[in-house]
């Protein structure tokens, strides 16, 4: 039984990587990637794997029962590439695909749900049985603006009231670990977010308590915080992209109370406190 991993040099495919060794053996395991050579320090074979090279992808599949598809992060092409791999699934005879997905992803606002929407109904549609983990926000997406924003004093965003259910990239890894390797997960859906909601105002307090000196939560409009993000450097895409993810959050767009994930790992996850004690060591 081999259980092939897409994504696997990435930030969250390299700790999936990590909890399916401490499961099973690594001899089961594939990296499927785009460099081969990024991953020889996972300990498992590593195949060549791009999402762009349709031709390529059914051979590199040989022999993979289980499949984890790492949603790609070349944001307006996913449907296309996530498209080419499930294609080749089907070729290859792959029995089982779970997919990255975005939390709330039929309903959610965020720009970027209808790619993963667009995948979900892909592999509704293909032969393949499958179980989609609509992960939410990685709290990595906003402790890794908190050295950045001790430094100038305030931390900026556009997210108002909204409540923020993150979890950590591990949390999210050892869900993906935990379905791979257990059994009952055929056909579900998850809804996949932290135990505890924060504004970022409570984000705010949470730094000025951990550095001893207060760091106010500033909320600016979504316009003139892309601006801030320019100004900083941020390409002019991405910028708006951050600013409106933020606008989403508002909209409470990144929260879900249904603790899926801890039910899922079997323990709470990771505390936000624990995060910002992290970005900050
Ligand atoms: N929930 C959230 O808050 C959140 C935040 C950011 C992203 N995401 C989504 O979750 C995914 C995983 O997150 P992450 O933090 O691990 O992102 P990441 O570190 O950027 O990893 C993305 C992975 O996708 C691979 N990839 C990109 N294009 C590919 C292609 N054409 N063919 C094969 N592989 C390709 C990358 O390969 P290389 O290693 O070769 O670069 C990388 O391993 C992202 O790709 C994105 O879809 C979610």
């Amino acid at each position: 039984m081999k259980t092939g991993i897409t994504g696997a040099t990435g930030q969250l495919g390299r700790l999936v990587v990590e909890k399916l060794k401490q499961r099973v053996d690594a001899e089961s395991l594939v990296a499927l990637v785009r460099s081969p050579e990024k991953a020889a320090d996972l300990g498992i074979e590593a195949r060549k794997f791009d999402y762009t090279k349709p031709e390529s992808l059914a051979g590199a599949l040989h022999g993979i029962d289980h499949l984890l598809l790492i949603s790609s992060n070349e944001v307006g092409k996913r449907k296309e590439q996530h498209e080419n791999v499930i294609n080749a699934a089907q070729v290859a005879g792959v029995k089982w695909i779970v997919y990255t997905s975005l939390l709330h992803a039929g309903t959610s606002s965020l720009n970027l749900a209808p790619e993963h929407a667009a995948t979900e109904e892909l592999l509704k549609s293909s032969r393949i049985p499958y179980t989609i983990l609509r992960n939410g926000w990685y709290t990595e997406n906003y402790t890794s603006s908190i050295r950045g924003a001790v430094g100038a004093g305030a931390f900026v965003g556009s997210a108002g009231e909204g409540k923020i259910s993150s979890a950590a990239r591990e949390d999210y890894a050892e869900a993906a670990a935990v379905v791979l390797t257990n059994e009952g997960h055929v056909g579900k859906v998850y809804e996949l977010a932290g135990d505890e909601a924060y504004t970022l105002k409570d984000l705010a307090a949470e730094i000025s308590g951990q550095v001893g000196k207060t760091i106010p939560y500033n909320n600016l409009p979504e316009e003139e915080y892309a601006g801030v993000l320019k100004s900083l450097g941020v390409t002019e895409g991405f910028a708006h992209a951050i600013a409106g993810w933020d606008a989403g959050a508002a909209k409470n767009d990144l929260f879900d109370d249904g603790h899926v994930l801890s039910g899922l790992i079997g323990r709470p996850t990771t505390p936000l406190a624990d995060s910002v004690r992290k970005a900050l060591a």
